[in-house]
């Protein structure tokens, strides 16, 4: 059985400070509300920026939340200023990250090429990607939505570990951050793509095993509509995931 997985990506919000007064007020509540009692059903991790995770990483100990980072290099030391190397990634613990948000794609040129780099040297490291996918408003209204998806999917897994996991999150370009969500036709039939996408190109094996999320304006009040489609495993959450109340709510979605 895949595990439910709520995802928040806080982008570029919160200093360490802020980062702190989340989890103090967060993490009691989590405990309390029961989910943690099932840890291995519902995985609840925080994608962090990296400025943060080495506090947010010591906050977290002991609980059953999990923080990842938002993006990584390739490499693991030299003259790259300003990249986070995965090795140092691996030494403060961080068991997720993010790879080809459409964020890095569009506005740091980050590209399909990339993506299959830095998922092999998360493997090499032992860091499980969470690969995002997802399509522009012009490919999805040209009938390339599947096209798309499948292109950035195949791409970002050629080169990883395959006795490794990964997480894939689907996140129509034009649903994140503008109130628009995909109805459950579009992100389940995305989803189902996806899903024989991974078997396609690994195994049926690795097809049931990968948790598949959805991200794109995802709020308590969408969250189990989106949770019923069968091939959603998750949300990766922006927005919503930074305030203590709406995020606990959706770690509390019930998967239909
Ligand atoms: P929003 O939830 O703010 O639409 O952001 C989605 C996203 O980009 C998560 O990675």
């Amino acid at each position: 059985m895949r595990p439910f997985v709520v995802a928040a990506n806080w982008k570029m919000h919160k200093s360490p400070a802020e980062t702190g007064a989340f989890f103090e007020a967060f993490l009691p509540k989590l405990e309390a509300s029961g989910i943690a009692k099932d840890p291995a059903f519902r995985k609840v991790l925080f994608f962090v920026p990296a400025l943060d995770l080495y506090v947010a990483q010591k906050l977290v100990k002991g609980s059953h939340v999990c923080v990842g980072a938002q993006n990584v290099y390739w490499e693991t030391k030299g003259a790259f200023t300003g990249e986070n190397s995965p090795a140092v990634l691996a030494e403060l613990a961080t068991p997720y990250a993010l790879v080809g948000h459409s964020e890095r794609r569009a506005l740091f040129g980050e590209t399909d090429d990339q993506t299959a780099k830095k998922v092999k040297a998360l493997h090499a490291v032992g860091i499980t990607p969470m690969l995002c996918v997802g399509e522009t408003l012009e490919e999805r209204e040209g009938g390339r939505t599947n096209e798309v998806i499948v292109r950035q999917l195949q791409a970002g897994l050629a080169e990883r570990d395959a006795t490794k996991r990964i997480i894939v999150a689907y996140e129509p370009v034009w649903a994140i951050g503008t109130g628009k969500v995909a109805t459950p036709d579009q992100a389940g039939e995305a989803h189902a793509v996806l899903r024989k996408a991974l078997a396609t190109l690994g195994s049926a094996a690795l097809a049931d095993a990968t948790p598949i999320l959805y991200g794109g304006s995802v709020k308590p009040e969408n969250s189990a509509e989106i949770a019923r489609q069968k091939d959603i495993d998750g949300f990766l959450v922006g927005g919503a995931s930074l305030e203590v109340d709406s995020f606990l709510a959706l770690c509390q979605t019930a998967k239909a």
